[in-house]
């Protein structure tokens, strides 16, 4: 890590025993509840979720294939008005597969409520998500989380897949960003 990576980190909040740790069991669960499906289609949301979902992916045990989709938001940085657009679609068709969206983060929830209104649209045959990482707190519409990493507080979080200005990305833990770094 570089020495501005670690000035800008405020504390870690998960650490990357506590993550693989919890991805395993989010794994397991997940390899239990679908054991009869013969081909889960797991939807990664570009860019935040790829490190999850190459760790989560990797413990699964059920035949799976990965998939992204790329979303851009409006008013991302300011207030969120929840207007969400599809930039880069599914390559395979997810009329009758059981799909499981993987999201790095729900923040306000527009963007979950968004794919799931999206996906539900196309008939898949089961509709599920998982998300490594909720703000509960910040919540302007409730969302079905169906496998969830952990809660956290409403702090800046960078690591994981998550970032700030497309930094700190691959960090391998969960950390809160110094305010100054983002206030400034
Ligand atoms: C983040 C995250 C979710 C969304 C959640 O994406 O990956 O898609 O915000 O926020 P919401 O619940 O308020 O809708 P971001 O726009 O930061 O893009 P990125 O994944 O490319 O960093």
């Amino acid at each position: 890590m570089t020495k501005q990576t670690s000035d800008a980190i405020e504390r870690v909040l998960l650490d990357e025993e506590k993550i693989t740790a919890r991805v395993r069991e989010l794994a397991a669960q997940i390899n239990t509840d679908y054991a009869d499906v013969d081909a889960l289609a797991l939807i990664g949301v570009l860019k935040g979720s790829f490190i999850f979902m190459a760790d989560l992916a990797r413990h699964l045990t059920v035949p799976h294939r990965v998939d992204f989709i790329a979303l851009s938001s409006y008013n991302r940085n300011t207030v969120s008005t929840g207007a969400v657009r599809l930039i880069m679609d599914t390559r395979f068709s997810v009329a009758g597969r059981h799909v499981l969206i993987v999201e790095d983060i729900v923040d306000t929830g527009y963007t979950l409520d968004y794919l799931l209104r999206t996906f539900r649209a196309r008939q898949p045959a089961s509709l599920r998500t998982s998300v490594f990482l909720s703000k509960p707190a910040r919540r302007q519409v409730e969302v079905p989380i169906d496998y969830l990493g952990f809660e956290i507080p409403d702090v800046w979080v960078v690591g994981y897949g998550l970032d700030y200005a497309d930094r700190f990305r691959t960090l391998p833990y969960i950390g809160a960003l110094k305010r100054e770094v983002y206030e400034k």
